[in-house]
């Protein structure tokens, strides 16, 4: 096959440097990717697959870092979002959308009482730092380390423009590491409002830890006797692991969850839920945002969930991921090849031995973006439920000629 190359995406990143500070920023920057093996921007999707704008198509792994669930442009989504739309999508009040969607989410996530809407996961996750500290009167919110809760001063992983006062009363533990949470509780003891985790452990540019057996058992402990707010930050995982939050998946019971991403399938807006007991608490703490009453994504978000429910999509999610992988990790075998596959298999993480600053990766995934399969060397990777057979086919297919580029280039 011919490779792909990406002339017009360089040409347009040339001109939006011009433009825009760095071009194009955050994760989306094509130096996060394999820069020159990869396009800048996209023109369309559809289901599992995205053209970017020279022309090519892709299957995509990243499904727009986890939101598209069901895969581009689900009819029955869009539907819902343009019914809405015709009504309009912007008002000074909420729709009748609002009572429905937290109706659907009250009901969904199990455990909660109440939710609330924000735009982007870093709205809900800081959300729910403000709502521990006021429910405790406390001041210290402990995270995993290396994990990504969002962008807000806080928890950035960059430290660039924020004076250091905004992370005083933030402090890290590993994850699974009871000991480390006891030791940081020791040294804070009576001033930890809350504890926030991904339901498992993914960083990026790291291997992901799935939770040891005890590991929620204790941490829930911990928290009860030490009157701290267990706070699940779901963003990545939720609506992909299990149907009704992860902490199902994971066996734990979490007093405040966090949702974005996957729950509009692609459509912008993210949610809090909290248990009864957070509820004066939360609305204690001032929470706005113009664009948070929005109609449209709400219709989409009940949609979404509705499909999910009804369609077994979380089973299919979990069998198509489990083929990705045992197919993926038997063409690295094949080309004599260590490779590390971590994580959920509906998320995975790859990475291979050895290669400590990830060239090895980058040459692998950007070989495959010019094979047409959009993979991501430094972030997991996402199966959606447009992913199909014949999808999954030509993505291990095309790794196993990867994988021999990169024993050749060893
Ligand atoms: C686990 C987790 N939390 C929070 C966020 C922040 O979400 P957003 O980028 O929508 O603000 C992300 C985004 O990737 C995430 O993966």
């Amino acid at each position: 096959m011919k490779l792909y190359s990406f002339e017009k995406s360089y040409k347009m990143f040339e001109e939006a440097k011009r433009m825009v500070p760095n071009g194009i920023y955050g994760p989306r920057s094509p130096y996060f990717l394999t820069y020159g093996s990869y396009p800048c921007f996209f023109t369309r999707g559809r289901g599992s697959h995205v053209w970017d704008v020279d022309g090519n198509e892709y299957i995509d792994y990243m499904c727009s870092f986890g939101t598209n669930v069901l895969g581009m442009c689900n009819p029955e989504v869009d539907e819902a979002a343009m019914d809405q739309m015709k009504r309009g999508e912007s008002f000074t009040l909420p729709t009748d959308r609002w009572n429905e969607l937290a109706a659907v989410l009250v009901k969904q996530v199990r455990g909660m009482d109440w939710t609330a809407f924000g735009k982007n996961g870093s709205d809900v996750t800081t959300y729910a730092t403000s709502i521990a500290r006021q429910h405790t009167g406390r001041k210290t919110i402990i995270n995993i380390t290396g994990a990504y809760n969002g962008a807000h001063f806080w928890c950035s992983h960059s430290t660039a423009g924020i004076p250091e006062e905004y992370r005083a009363h933030v402090c890290s533990f590993n994850f699974n590491d009871l000991g480390g949470l006891e030791k940081l509780i020791g040294e804070h003891r009576g001033d930890i409002a809350g504890v926030m985790l991904t339901p498992h452990h993914h960083p990026a540019m790291a291997d992901q830890v799935l939770p040891d057996a005890d590991f929620y058992r204790g941490l829930e402990g911990l928290c009860k006797s030490e009157g701290i707010v267990f706070i699940m930050d779901d963003i990545r995982c939720g609506f992909r692991l299990h149907e009704n939050g992860s902490h199902c998946y994971y066996g734990c019971e979490p007093d405040i969850i966090c949702f974005g991403k996957a729950m509009a399938n692609g459509y912008p807006i993210s949610a809090i839920t909290g248990k009864a007991a957070f509820k004066p608490a939360a609305e204690a703490v001032y929470f706005t945002g113009t664009h948070f009453f929005a109609a449209v994504p709400m219709a989409a978000s009940i949609a979404t969930i509705n499909i999910i429910n009804r369609d077994s999509v979380i089973k299919k999610l979990f069998d198509t991921g489990v083929k990705l992988r045992d197919g993926m990790l038997a063409q690295a075998k094949d080309a004599g090849l260590q490779v590390r596959y971590t994580g959920h298999p509906v998320m995975p993480f790859m990475r291979f031995e050895n290669d400590a600053d990830f060239s090895v990766n980058r040459l692998f995934c950007g070989e495959a973006a010019r094979r047409g399969v959009f993979l991501h060397p430094h972030h997991n990777w996402f199966v959606c439920l447009g992913h199909s057979q014949a999808d999954i086919d030509r993505t291990v297919e095309v790794a196993g000629e990867c994988f021999k580029i990169v024993k050749e280039n060893k």
